[in-house]
């Protein structure tokens, strides 16, 4: 971890203060999943990416194989960006992959493909290169009289053979990664939301003192929301100016990713949603509707989480007050606009989805006690941000503060319960 990023383990242990000047951190390399495939990590925790993901992948499928152009023989890349590890990676490959071999045995013989799994640096690419399937290849399709009808992978196949070379790419997507003109399909699931900094401005205004309590994240101020809002676009911007240079003519950009719903389609959406959304970020003193519900109930939960630090006088209040996300909500008319300033690639779909956080079998459990809910919110976030918390406070304090954060969820069962959506980009780009 980098020691300009990480606050100071607290020396006296729980009694003293743990206090933080606000340094900008360095999102590629601190921003990384909870990692192995232990209680909780993410490989066991991400069961709404994968109920999302498993939502999708039809639509991905469907327009690869519709608008690639398969070449006779040779071979097709794919990247995964923000691939992180465990059983979601693996299946997506898989069945991509599965599909395309389909499709290239109609149109000639059977194609080779070089998968890329991309994410940070400090991403576990370990866990993930020893959960790859063993490699099946062209000698091994003609030594088994393999046709194409049995490769193909079902949904969460995750013991199937695997028909791809594999490459492990470090670097945050904000940047170039991969050479000109090399990649026919890129994906990113549940990523983008993330975004390549915590703006300046904002980082600036929530570690000046007069400003305490009034202009953090957890009470949004317009202005706050402004400079995100305008990183969440250049960042977008420059995403797809670096896969425009990386993605073949005619290649394709399929993303899914966190967003807020727009507004036009706001009375398309369940009425709970829209409800709960208001509710939240009404709670959090700000009415402006480019906060979703789904984080401003997060960022409810940080800030009652840290305050409780901040009560027992484990930290002080610019510790809590410094600790920002990375994090933005995008609307389909934010993607549209850097889609056309781009100028680049075309839409092919633009969409939204509000999906549960929570699969029927989690609701079945949670439904059992405010503890099981609590429990579960508490491990559903902390595989997703643990190691921005540890960063910001390191890894004692840490473990006070998800405690405190599983005690706030039980707290809010209800809402965590029945009322917890989130809302997905749907994004199909095609490279003119
Ligand atoms: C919630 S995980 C999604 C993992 C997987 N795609 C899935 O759907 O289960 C988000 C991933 O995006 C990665 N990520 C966030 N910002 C990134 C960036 N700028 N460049 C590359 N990866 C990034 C994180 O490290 C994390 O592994």
């Amino acid at each position: 971890m980098d020691d300009n990023t990480r606050a100071e383990e607290n020396e006296n242990g729980v009694e003293g203060i743990n206090t933080k000047v606000a340094k900008p951190i360095s999102v590629e390399t601190i921003l990384h999943m909870q990692d192995g495939t232990g209680e909780d990590s993410y490989a066991r925790n991400s069961t709404f990416q994968a109920t999302g993901m498993a939502s999708v992948t039809d639509l991905l499928l469907q327009e690869a194989s519709s608008l690639l152009h398969l070449p006779a023989q040779g071979w097709l890349s794919v990247a995964d960006l923000g691939c992180a590890a465990g059983p979601n990676t693996i299946s997506l490959a898989n069945r991509v992959v599965a599909h395309l071999q389909e499709k290239s045995f109609d149109h000639g013989d059977a194609l080779e493909f070089q998968l890329f799994f991309s994410d940070n640096p400090s991403n576990d690419f370990n866990t993930l290169f020893r959960s790859l399937p063993p490699l099946m290849t062209f000698s091994n399709l003609h030594a088994n009289n393999i046709n194409g009808h049995h490769i193909e992978s079902s949904p969460g196949d995750e013991c199937a053979k695997r028909w791809y070379f594999a490459a492990g790419v470090p670097g945050s997507f904000y940047t170039r990664l991969f050479p000109r003109n090399s990649l026919h399909l890129v994906v990113s699931f549940f990523a983008l939301h993330w975004i390549s900094k915590i703006p300046e401005i904002a980082q600036a205004r929530s570690s000046n003192e007069s400003n305490e309590g009034s202009r953090s994240l957890y009470f949004p101020m317009p202005e706050v929301i402004e400079d995100f809002t305008k990183q969440a676009h250049t960042d977008l911007c420059s995403f797809l100016n670096h896969r425009a240079e990386e993605i073949v003519s005619g290649g394709i950009l399929f993303l899914v990713f966190l967003g807020r719903q727009t507004s036009s389609s706001l009375e398309r959406q369940p009425a709970s949603v829209t409800q709960g959304s208001k509710c939240y970020t009404t709670s959090c003193t700000s009415q402006d509707s480019r906060v979703a519900g789904h984080t401003a109930f997060l960022y409810h939960l940080l800030h009652l989480s840290f305050d409780d630090l901040v009560s027992e006088g484990l930290i002080d209040v610019r510790t809590k007050e410094s600790f920002n996300l990375p994090y933005c909500d995008r609307d389909t008319n934010d993607i549209k606009k850097a889609v056309s300033e781009s100028g680049l690639f075309t839409i092919r779909i633009l969409e939204q989805q509000t999906c549960s956080f929570w699969s029927k079998e989690d609701k079945e459990e949670m439904e059992k006690s405010h503890e099981e809910v609590g429990r579960r919110c508490c491990k559903l976030i902390k595989s997703i941000v643990g190691s921005l918390v540890e960063a910001h406070i390191g890894s004692h304090l840490s473990q006070l503060f998800w405690d405190r954060f599983e005690k706030k969820a039980a707290e809010n069962a209800d809402y965590a319960l029945n009322s917890y959506y989130y809302v997905a980009n749907i994004v199909c780009l095609r490279r003119n």
